[in-house]
């Protein structure tokens, strides 16, 4: 019998990444895991033992043909850096074309063919790009993380209230472990067809006044939900210290769920995981602060 080939993921440092990786050691065995990170002196811990390291940078080309030789199967995460992410994933693309990988996986965003966020449009020539590559691919449209939000809970705690520009939207958001499991499961697959395309998303969607509701509930007083338009949002989040990348990207992405670009209930992402998503009381007792 052959022995399996490794699956490599890129990205692997990051918060989504360590997920997948620890996820893929546990169902297939760390010695099926390759890791690629920028500084894999800082990043050795990050992983459970017997998963191999190896060095990439996206914005180096010549270190993605090194760190991708021998690979068959590849989850590419997408960057974190918006406005470069197309010519870093065009890198990865092409280099795992000339490595010969088998399957490329791509984490992109929910419902990325037609998502009126902005950052969906870094996505949609992502996957243009591997579409047209030739090479057989899952994409993983991953919805909202959960802890986009509950990121927002100290700050909802401290001021007494929960701001954002979401309006009445309906957002169907899941925690970055339920999506990496779902990449593992993903990853394995070895009866994949030649193009899948998943709209992950949480099983239950929310409006920000019932998550203020839920958050209000377990913290044991009233935090309102605080509806703003986006500008204020924006200038709120810039205030609060945040990046103005970030800023906007988030304040645009909140004026898109409020037209309901955060939401889906194909429920595709628990029937991969086989098990129902975290809940939203679950992701908001996990942040709160004992
Ligand atoms: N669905 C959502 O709600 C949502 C929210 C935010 C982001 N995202 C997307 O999902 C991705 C994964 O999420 P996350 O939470 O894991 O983000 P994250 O913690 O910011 O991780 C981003 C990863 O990208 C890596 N990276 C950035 N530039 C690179 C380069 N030049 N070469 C190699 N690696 C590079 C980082 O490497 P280092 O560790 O070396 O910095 C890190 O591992 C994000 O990058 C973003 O595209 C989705």
């Amino acid at each position: 019998m052959s022995t399996p080939s490794p699956i490599f993921v890129t990205g692997a440092s990051g918060q989504l990444g360590r997920l997948v990786v620890a996820e893929l050691a546990r169902r297939a065995g760390p010695e099926r895991v390759v890791a690629i990170v920028r500084d894999p002196a800082h990043a050795a811990h990050l992983f459970p033992a017997g998963v191999t390291l190896r060095q990439g940078d996206y914005d180096q080309p010549a270190t993605l043909a090194t760190a991708l030789s021998g690979a068959e199967t590849l989850l590419l995460i997408s960057s974190n850096a918006i406005g470069a992410r197309v010519a870093q994933h065009r890198a990865v693309i092409d280099a795992a074309k000339t490595a010969g990988v088998r399957r490329l996986a791509y984490t992109s965003v929910l419902h990325a063919d037609v998502s009126a966020l902005e950052l969906a449009e870094e996505h949609r020539q992502t996957e243009a790009l591997i579409a047209a590559s030739g090479i057989a691919h899952t994409l993983l449209r991953n919805g909202w993380y959960t802890e986009n939000y509950t990121a927002s809970i100290p700050p909802a705690l401290q001021h007494g209230a929960l701001i954002g520009s979401a309006g009445l939207g309906r957002i169907s958001s899941a925690t970055r472990a339920d999506y990496a499991e779902a990449a593992a499961i993903a990853l394995l697959d070895d009866s994949a067809p030649a193009r899948v395309v998943y709209e992950l998303a949480g099983d239950t969607s929310y409006s920000l006044t019932e998550f203020a509701a839920e958050l209000s509930r377990q913290a044991g007083r009233t935090i309102p939900y605080v509806d703003m338009p986006e500008a204020d949002y924006r200038g709120a989040l810039l205030s609060a210290g945040l990046p103005d990348v970030l800023a906007s990207l988030l304040a645009n992405s909140d004026a898109a769920a409020a037209k309901g670009a955060l939401f889906d209930d194909g429920k595709a992402l628990s029937t991969l995981l086989g098990r129902p998503t975290t809940t939203l009381a679950a992701a908001i007792a996990g942040a709160l602060p004992h």
